[in-house]
């Protein structure tokens, strides 16, 4: 039997609205919201909002989106956690309030909404294709199970789940949040060499996006590396475009991107 839980979205922006996305698009749905309410500040967010997800009842303020919600999903600005959430502790009570904040501690969320049932996640935009990769941090022990197994079929609904230590939380944000941000960038350039060799470009991104599955389900079986050593495998032209891969640096600047990332993550909340 599926959960109908009522959902609400706090900073309903682009992370949001992907999760709400997913959510509602399953095609075999653990969970089917009984209703959702979210909120955003201006009134132009609402109405982008209203446009994208006509189904979603939108709030200008958090008040009557968290007292009509069992679920609150925290999705504004990770700096702006406290001011969001003070004052709700009451009404938060009890709630599962599932935060995709990045940078911002369990711990920090709980000082100021301690009632709540707490958990930390880190999505990606692809949870509206059911896609995301989802960092989440290991329950709290003293949750009850009902609440655990709810937060999970939500969170699963829109993609993929690995649940981490909260130690490494802020490591998988970027590894998981940013990372498509990363890949796009390098594969826009595989783009412009292909397009300089005279493929259309519309016809490059369609055979790179469909690469990108290939190597998807390639990694399924082996690691990254034995991965790229089999396709090097003979000498030809995959071995040539690997070395000057190498001596533009990839590996290196694709460690130091991570670490850099990670780094300015740690200071977002
Ligand atoms: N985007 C990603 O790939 C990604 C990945 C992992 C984690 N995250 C985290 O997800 C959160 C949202 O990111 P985003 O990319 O969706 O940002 P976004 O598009 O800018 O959305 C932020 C939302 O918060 C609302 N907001 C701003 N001030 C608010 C306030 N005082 N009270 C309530 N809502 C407020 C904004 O409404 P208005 O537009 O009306 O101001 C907007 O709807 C961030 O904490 C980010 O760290 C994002």
């Amino acid at each position: 039997m599926a959960f109908t839980p009522s959902v609400g979205v706090i900073g309903c922006g682009s992370l949001g609205t992907a999760i709400l996305q997913g959510l509602l698009s399953a095609k075999e749905p653990k969970v089917r919201p009984s209703k959702i309410l979210a909120s955003v500040t201006s009134e132009a967010s609402a109405a982008k909002l209203r446009e994208a997800l006509p189904s979603v009842e939108v709030h200008k303020g958090e008040n009557e989106v968290v007292a009509a919600c069992d679920i609150v999903i925290l999705a504004c600005p990770p700096n702006l956690m406290s001011d969001v959430l003070g004052g709700l502790d009451k009404v938060l009570q009890g709630k599962l309030l599932i935060s995709v904040l990045a940078g911002v501690s369990t711990e920090s969320i709980k000082k100021v909404a301690g009632g709540a049932w707490v958990v930390r996640s880190l999505p990606n935009l692809a949870a509206a294709q059911q896609a995301s990769a989802t960092a989440v941090e290991d329950f709290d022990q003293d949750m009850p199970a009902e609440k655990v197994d709810l937060a999970t079929a939500v969170i699963e609904q829109f993609g993929g789940v690995v649940l981490l230590p909260a130690s490494i939380m802020d490591a998988s944000t970027v590894v998981c949040g940013s990372t498509p941000a990363f890949i796009a960038l390098f594969l826009d350039g595989l783009i412009d060499g292909a397009v300089a060799a005279g493929v259309p470009r519309n016809k490059a991104n369609a055979m790179i996006a469909q690469v990108m599955g290939s190597t998807t389900a390639l990694l399924g079986e082996q690691k990254a590396s034995e991965l790229r050593e089999s396709v090097c495998a003979m000498p030809g032209c995959t071995i040539q475009g690997s070395i000057a891969l190498e001596e533009g640096g990839v590996r290196g600047t694709a460690a130091k991107t991570m670490k850099m990332a990670i780094e300015a993550a740690k200071k977002l909340g």
